[in-house]
């Protein structure tokens, strides 16, 4: 070092190694004493804990320059001793009170440090695995998974529940994985939207039947659905139903239904030919009995060789229940649970319509569409039912506002994600879910269906203005009545034909 030379040997030297040194040092224990404290204070801070290693890496380079400090010091005290080695060695001498005070906190130094690194290990490791970390800190991208989290019945299963299982192998895989998607999207190469199925997604076996229990699902599950209809009026129509979902214990509807049939007394596989798992024209299904019956789509058959190269996947819950933390809602289901709740006023003539058009439109971005749902509907108003504009009536700005709601809770243009994007799996109303295979393409050999009679998966007890009155005979229920004609469907009809979930229907 120059500066070395420019002090004479008799005066001692500033020596700036030592000196930065022991800043650095001081600053590292003093900034992990104050962190001690701050993380009292603030408990919902997960990321903190990462500064800890920082604090630890800011001590081990101060001791470093302390190392050349010392080093240099002799050198300049005794230019003689040439050679690395030379310098660092000197004699122990545990009687010298110096040496005995150096080696003791060289050692109480080195444990603190460590303390400090498995401290902020912990620490770092508990962050990475809470939700708020996975939600918030990728916040653009994660934030259509984030907002629609926090409203669904698992909002307090940590992500990691579900996306990371339990031990080291599946610890490692996550964070490499991760440490790819911090790369992606600090150089923004990340798809819009996030690709489904994940698949490195922990299996359900670890996941859902951790609390869930497959055998334990009582007979059926009551569903009730309030509709409101196209006409000047808002009508609503309400559907009451009972889904068999019945397992294998319990004594009511013992061993029936939908999580016994599927998981229990079969095992079914299929293929899937696109990456969402949307078109399925091969099934298998072994029973119990161990019969075994394969079916292939009439529509768009596999060729033998095809299907020997294609992944054959076992059905679990995640294929039914693909959204079970993460539903983007169809603006048909939005809306219609928003005028039924009163967010939206029924008496404005025509909103349900309007109000499922303004949330269908593209938009770039979510200012555009706050904006955009605002003048579509005021336009709307203004040429049609002007008296709901000029009177500065409350109606329409409650509207607005409630509209815009369910737009920023569901529909993410700057990810590309919405119900479109992430279609459900239960059900076959607005994507096709169950009638994936359940449907008259699907054919075995022998010519059978995979059964698509309405009453095997649930029984309709009213539908209506009122449900309230329910006189039905309990083991066929009622025909479904179609709300828009006053037709009754007995018979296979592709919902998704007509339904997308948004505006489309009206078309
Ligand atoms: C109850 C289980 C569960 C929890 C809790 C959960 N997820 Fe998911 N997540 C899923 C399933 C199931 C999928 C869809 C998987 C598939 O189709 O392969 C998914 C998909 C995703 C996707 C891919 C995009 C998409 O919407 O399909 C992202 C990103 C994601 N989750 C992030 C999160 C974050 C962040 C949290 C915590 C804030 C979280 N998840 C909590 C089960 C869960
Ligand atoms: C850590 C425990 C836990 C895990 C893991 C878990 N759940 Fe749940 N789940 C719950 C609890 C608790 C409820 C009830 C919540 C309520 O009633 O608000 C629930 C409710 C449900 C419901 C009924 C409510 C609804 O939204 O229709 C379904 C379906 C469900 N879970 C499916 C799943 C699936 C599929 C998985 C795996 C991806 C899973 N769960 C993983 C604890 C868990
Ligand atoms: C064949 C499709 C299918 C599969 C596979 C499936 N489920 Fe379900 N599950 C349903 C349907 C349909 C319902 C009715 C509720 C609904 O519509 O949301 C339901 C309801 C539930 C409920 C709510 C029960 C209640 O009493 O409210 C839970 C919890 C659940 N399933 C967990 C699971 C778990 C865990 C698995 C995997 C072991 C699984 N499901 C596999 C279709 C399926
Ligand atoms: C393979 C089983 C299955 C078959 C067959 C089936 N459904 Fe469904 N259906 C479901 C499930 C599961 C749901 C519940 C979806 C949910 O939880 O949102 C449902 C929901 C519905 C709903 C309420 C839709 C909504 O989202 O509001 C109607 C109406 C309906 N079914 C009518 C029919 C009619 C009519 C038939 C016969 C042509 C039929 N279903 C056949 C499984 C089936
Ligand atoms: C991957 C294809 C596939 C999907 C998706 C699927 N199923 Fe099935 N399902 C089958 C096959 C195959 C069988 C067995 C048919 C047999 O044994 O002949 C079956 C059987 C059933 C049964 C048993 C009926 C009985 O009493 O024997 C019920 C209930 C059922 N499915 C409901 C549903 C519901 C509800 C959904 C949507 C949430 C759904 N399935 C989605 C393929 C599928
Ligand atoms: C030929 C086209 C077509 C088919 C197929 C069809 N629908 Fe509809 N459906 C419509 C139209 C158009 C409306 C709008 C009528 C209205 O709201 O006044 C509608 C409205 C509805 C509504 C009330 C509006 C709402 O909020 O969802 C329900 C419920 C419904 N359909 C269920 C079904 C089910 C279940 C199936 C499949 C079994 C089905 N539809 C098949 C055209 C169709």
């Amino acid at each position: 070092m120059s500066e070395a030379n420019e002090y004479s040997s008799t005066k001692r030297p500033r020596n700036w190694w030592l000196l930065l040194g022991s800043i650095l040092i001081g600053m590292g224990l003093f900034s992990s004493v104050f962190l001690v404290v701050l993380e009292a204070i603030l408990t919902a801070a997960p990321y903190l804990g990462v500064l800890y290693l920082l604090f630890a890496l800011a001590i081990v380079v101060g001791l470093g320059m302390l190392l050349v400090g010392v080093i240099q010091r002799r050198h300049v005290a005794d230019p003689q001793r040439k050679g690395l080695i030379a310098k660092i060695r000197f004699t122990l001498d545990l009687a010298k009170r110096s040496h005995f005070y150096a080696i003791v906190s060289i050692f109480m130094a080195g444990m603190f440090v460590l303390a400090l690194l498995s401290f902020g290990s912990y620490k770092s490791y508990r962050a990475t695995e809470s939700a708020s970390f996975c939600g918030e800190l990728c916040h653009s991208v994660m934030h259509p998974e984030w907002t629609t989290y926090q409203t669904s019945s698992h909002a307090r299963v940590a992500c990691v529940e579900c996306h990371i299982g339990e031990g080291a192998d599946w610890f490692v895989k996550s964070k490499i994985d991760g440490l790819r998607q911090v790369w992606a999207v600090t150089v923004n190469s990340f798809s819009r939207p996030i690709p489904t199925p994940i698949h490195n997604l922990r299996p359900a076996r670890e996941t859902c039947e951790e609390c869930h229990w497959p055998q334990k699902f009582i007979g059926y599950r009551e569903l009730v659905r309030a509709y409101t209809l196209s006409d000047e009026e808002n009508t609503a129509h309400r559907l009451r139903m009972l889904l068999k979902i019945g397992g294998e214990q319990t004594g009511f509807m013992k061993g029936s239904g939908i999580h016994y049939h599927m998981l229990i007394a079969a095992k079914i596989e299929y293929i899937a030919t696109d990456e969402r798992r949307q078109n399925i024209p091969w099934v298998r299904v072994t029973r119990s009995d161990g019969s075994v019956t394969e079916f292939d789509s009439l529509d768009s058959p596999l060729s033998e060789a095809e299907k020997a190269g294609a992944e054959v996947r076992t059905m679990d819950c995640m294929d039914c229940h693909n959204r079970p933390s993460h539903q983007f809602m169809a603006p048909m289901s939005a809306v219609n649970m928003a005028i039924e709740q009163g967010a939206i006023p029924r008496t404005l003539p025509h909103i349900k319509v309007q109000a499922v058009r303004a949330l269908s439109h593209e938009y770039q971005t979510t200012d555009q569409a706050m904006v955009g749902v605002a003048n579509s509907l005021r336009n709307y108003y203004r040429e049609e039912y002007p008296q709901f504009v000029e009177n500065g009536s409350e109606d329409l700005t409650r509207a607005i506002q409630a509209v815009q709601a369910i737009y920023r809770g569901s529909i993410f243009p700057e990810m590309h994600a919405s119900w479109s994007a992430y279609p459900d799996n239960i059900g076959h109303h607005y994507s096709p879910g169950c009638f994936r295979c359940h449907n008259e393409s699907m054919q075995s050999a022998e010519g059978e269906n995979i059964f698509t009679t309405c009453t095997k998966c649930h029984l309709i007890l009213a539908q209506g203005e009122s449900i309230d009155d329910v006189k039905v005979d309990f083991r066929t229920g009622l025909t479904f009545v179609h709300p828009e004609d006053g037709a009754t469907i007995e018979e296979y009809v592709d919902c998704v034909d007509c339904h997308t979930g948004g505006g489309g229907v009206y078309e």
